[in-house]
């Protein structure tokens, strides 16, 4: 089998490299490789790409991922999350590729407090948002073999990531204040990555099971919760970890504003994703406790 992976560096993207590795040649882009083009500003060179290449299945990790950034360059953000996708099923379609692709909770408007269907009525908040429903829905349109996984609070051990600033910051100060009324699971991009490798081993054998899924760790929380659940797993682990913090204060999101509006409601029903894969989601501590293990 022969899969393109775009967007290798990114946090899933990374991950995908280690997962997808077993299931056969993996071909791995980001924007500046040469001579094969992995740059989603280049809708046309990376459609071209496909075609030359005849993989077996696309991945594409690659986004405009930059939420509050997306409100000033709509455009940008547009031609990378809706045109470039568009174009990349288009070209999966020729060659009878699968196109598995990733998209967000930022399509609903996060009102409620149930978890969200994958068929909920969408209405996104932000740019971010409407950009990665046009993808989504123009990959459904163009590619009928298709997996788009919605995901939310992705983190990764490599690079930056909330846990890391958390206990900086926990390091500096006696008291943070962290936003208590965003509710969602913290999700590992090695568990998004693992899910992905088993989800395309299970479509290639079966393909009505194309279509849209909700992937996150199981249960919920707020950033708060994670910031707090961070903290005291840091302190079990090294006692001796020298943190300032006495107090982690909960603040409201209209204390901190942003450029973009963020949803409340990120709870995503996985129901859909476990029934039809066969899978369990572990609980989202497990994974934050596993990469603070190794990090500390
Ligand atoms: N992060 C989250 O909390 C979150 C939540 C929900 C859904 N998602 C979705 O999950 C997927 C993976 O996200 P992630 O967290 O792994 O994001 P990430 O770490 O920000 O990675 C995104 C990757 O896209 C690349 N990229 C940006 N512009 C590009 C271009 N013009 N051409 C090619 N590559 C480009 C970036 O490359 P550079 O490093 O060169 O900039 C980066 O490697 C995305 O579809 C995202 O929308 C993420």
């Amino acid at each position: 089998m022969k899969i393109l992976l775009l967007g290798k560096n990114g946090q899933v993207g990374w991950e995908l490299q280690r997962s997808l590795a077993p299931l056969g040649e993996v071909l791995a882009l980001d924007r500046h490789s040469t001579p094969w083009c992995g740059d989603l500003s280049q809708p046309e060179r990376l459609a071209q790409t496909v075609r030359d290449l005849r993989p077996d299945v696309v991945v594409n990790a690659a986004a405009h991922t930059a939420v509050d950034k997306a409100e000033s360059e709509p455009e940008l953000a547009r031609c990378l999350n809706a045109t470039a996708p568009a174009a990349l099923a288009k070209a999966a379609a020729e060659v009878g590729a699968w196109l598995v692709h990733y998209s967000t909770d930022y399509v609903f408007n996060g009102q409620g407090d149930q978890p969200w269907q994958e068929g909920g009525a969408t209405a996104p908040l932000s740019v971010y948002g409407q950009t990665k429903l046009e993808g989504e829905q123009a990959i459904a349109a163009a590619c009928a073999k298709h997996l788009v996984f919605r995901t939310s609070w992705v983190y990764a051990a490599r690079g930056g990531n909330f846990a890391k600033t958390m206990l900086r910051l926990a390091a500096e100060r006696e008291r943070l204040t962290v936003i208590d009324d965003q509710h969602g699971a913290p999700t590992g991009a090695d568990l998004i990555a693992d899910v992905t490798a088993h989800a395309i081993r299970c479509v290639l054998q079966q393909q009505d099971l194309a279509g849209v899924y909700h992937l996150v760790a199981a249960g919920e929380t707020t950033w708060h919760g994670y910031a707090s659940h961070v903290i005291a797993t840091a302190r079990q682990i090294k006692p001796d970890l020298a943190l300032q913090v006495k107090e982690v204060a909960p603040v409201s999101t209209a204390s901190f504003p942003t450029p973009a509006q963020r949803p409340l409601n990120s709870r995503l029903s996985t129901h859909k994703l476990q029934q039809s894969f066969g899978l369990v989601l572990p609980p989202w501590q497990q994974g934050v406790d596993r990469m603070l293990a190794e990090m500390l």
